[in-house]
């Protein structure tokens, strides 16, 4: 029997995921609302490209790039140095919501992919809000 596809397989592979991260980041530098996110991150935002691509390659069952560079993502030590409160776990769902929708994902999966960032933005809150 054929093993199930993965949600990486079902984006469609690693060009599919490289685009949502694209269309994520490009989108954070230009629209308004996702401001408060966007000051934390570095004024060039190359580097979270690709660490956000390889980080989502391997947790969307694809190849663990982010692990074979860094060890353990360790994400929530990885985002104390960033105020996180709701207002910004807000932002970062929202700017992957319409990324999502923008890059086409298929809406059953994408529904998937949001209740799957979801848990992990929550996650991700550091601070009182
Ligand atoms: C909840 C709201 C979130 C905010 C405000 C936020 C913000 C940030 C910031 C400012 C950085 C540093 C960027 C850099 O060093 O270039 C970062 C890194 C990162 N974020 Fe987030 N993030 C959030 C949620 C998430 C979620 C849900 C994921 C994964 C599903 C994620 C994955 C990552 C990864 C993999 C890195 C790179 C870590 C490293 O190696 O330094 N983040 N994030």
């Amino acid at each position: 029997m054929a093993e199930a596809a993965t949600p990486f397989q079902r984006l469609g592979g690693e060009s599919a995921v490289r685009a949502l991260v694209d269309r994520f980041y490009d989108l954070m530098d230009l629209e308004p609302q996702y401001q408060i996110i966007r000051v934390l991150h570095p004024t060039t935002l190359d580097g979270s490209r690709d660490k956000l691509f390889w980080f989502l390659s391997g947790w969307l069952g694809g190849p663990n790039h982010y692990i074979d560079r860094f060890g353990h993502p360790m994400l929530r030590a990885r985002h104390l140095p960033f105020a996180i409160g709701d207002a910004e776990r807000d932002q970062w769902m929202a700017c992957m919501a319409q990324a999502l929708q923008e890059c086409g994902v298929e809406p059953d999966l994408a529904a998937g992919l949001r209740q799957a960032f979801q848990g992990t933005a929550d996650w991700m809150r550091n601070r009182a809000s």
